[in-house]
């Protein structure tokens, strides 16, 4: 079993994910959020992959995303990759981000069962490196990923990762796990599951749903939680279930440690302090939203604009957690 943490763009990046690899264990992989690589592009500069490591430059196997509609920019992406020394990446048909959609690219994609095919032939034909997609059902209806799901059978991925929403639904609604099973009965071998994945429970009871999976994506579950992917790991050895992590994540020592040392690592990216206290806010947040949180934090939490504030809220948030 392989637990792999989900891109998340504008928070999961490099920084954060090597700070993470360097606190808390439990991910065998990371998928980065998408590189930002334009249409029509004749040569991708080195330091477009400065936000990816290259395999064995970190203690979790980093692979690059790629968020294109277009063939050549495809296999322009694909040779500098190459070039620069990754062993695999991966195609990013899932967004869900209107301006996304509106470009044709991401979920945006999916209804066009024939090119994203014709796409597949040729960048597939002419790799040297392994090509994996992350997709979501459809755009509009899942029969979209229905149609598309049996012609990938005939394509050499090294993985296929669903997450089980709609584009248009963005991040509302359930996940749709029927949705899921008809694709893996489809596909006919495991695919990859990806999708609110909480807590503990949330895995076992998906695990128990598909005990064929093998590949368990986390987003953002991961950063409410930073603990959840060793305790899924964990699981399997000894047993745990949820009521021994019903504490508050952010009572942990060392999830505080991280956090500061986040901060640290931060600093010298952000010039100026609103966007360091932004940062932090967009990570936080999802801790926020657990429901052992101190009641009002969160709207606290969104008003700080400076890290003395941050500090001062800290200092209370923790006394309170301890009591
Ligand atoms: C802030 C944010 C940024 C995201 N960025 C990306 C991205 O760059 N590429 C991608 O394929 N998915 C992206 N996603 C989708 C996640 O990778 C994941 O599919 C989705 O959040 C569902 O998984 P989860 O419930 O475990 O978070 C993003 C999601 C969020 C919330």
């Amino acid at each position: 079993m392989k637990i792999i943490l989900a891109p998340l763009e504008g928070v999961a990046d490099r920084t954060f994910r090597s700070c993470y690899y360097d606190h808390f264990r439990g991910l065998d992989e990371a998928l980065t959020p998408f590189l930002p690589i334009p249409d029509r592009v004749k040569r991708v500069p080195l330091r477009t992959f400065a936000e990816v490591a290259l395999p064995g430059e970190s203690k979790v196997r980093e692979i690059p995303q790629l968020l294109l509609s277009d063939e050549s920019a495809f296999l322009t992406a694909l040779g500098s990759l190459e070039r620069a020394g990754f062993d695999e990446v991966n195609w990013n048909l899932g967004c869900p981000s209107r301006g996304v959609i509106r470009k044709g690219k991401g979920s945006g994609l999916l209804p066009e069962t024939g090119k994203i095919l014709r796409i597949l032939d040729s960048v597939c034909s002419r790799a040297r490196i392994g090509i994996s997609l992350k997709i979501r059902l459809g755009l509009e209806k899942r029969e979209e990923s229905f149609r598309l799901i049996p012609e990938l059978k005939g394509y050499p991925l090294k993985s296929l990762t669903l997450h089980p929403r709609l584009g248009v639904q963005m991040y509302s609604g359930r996940v749709d796990l029927d949705g899921f099973e008809r694709a893996m009965d489809l596909y006919g071998r495991p695919i990859c599951y990806n999708g609110d994945i909480n807590s503990l429970d949330d895995f076992l009871a998906l695990k128990k749903r598909f005990p064929d999976v093998d590949r368990w994506m986390l987003g953002r579950g991961v950063l409410a939680d930073p603990f959840l992917p060793s305790r899924i790991v964990d699981d399997r050895v000894l047993g745990l279930d949820d009521s021994q992590a019903a504490d508050h994540p952010l009572k942990q020592r060392e999830f505080r440690y991280f956090l500061d040392d986040l901060l640290l690592r931060m600093e010298s990216r952000f010039h100026r302090e609103i966007a360091l206290v932004n940062y932090l806010k967009g990570i936080l947040i999802y801790t926020c939203n657990l429901n052992s949180m101190a009641e009002g934090f969160r709207e606290r939490l969104l008003r700080i604009k400076t890290i003395n504030e941050w500090n001062s809220l800290k200092a209370e948030l923790y006394d309170t957690l301890d009591q």
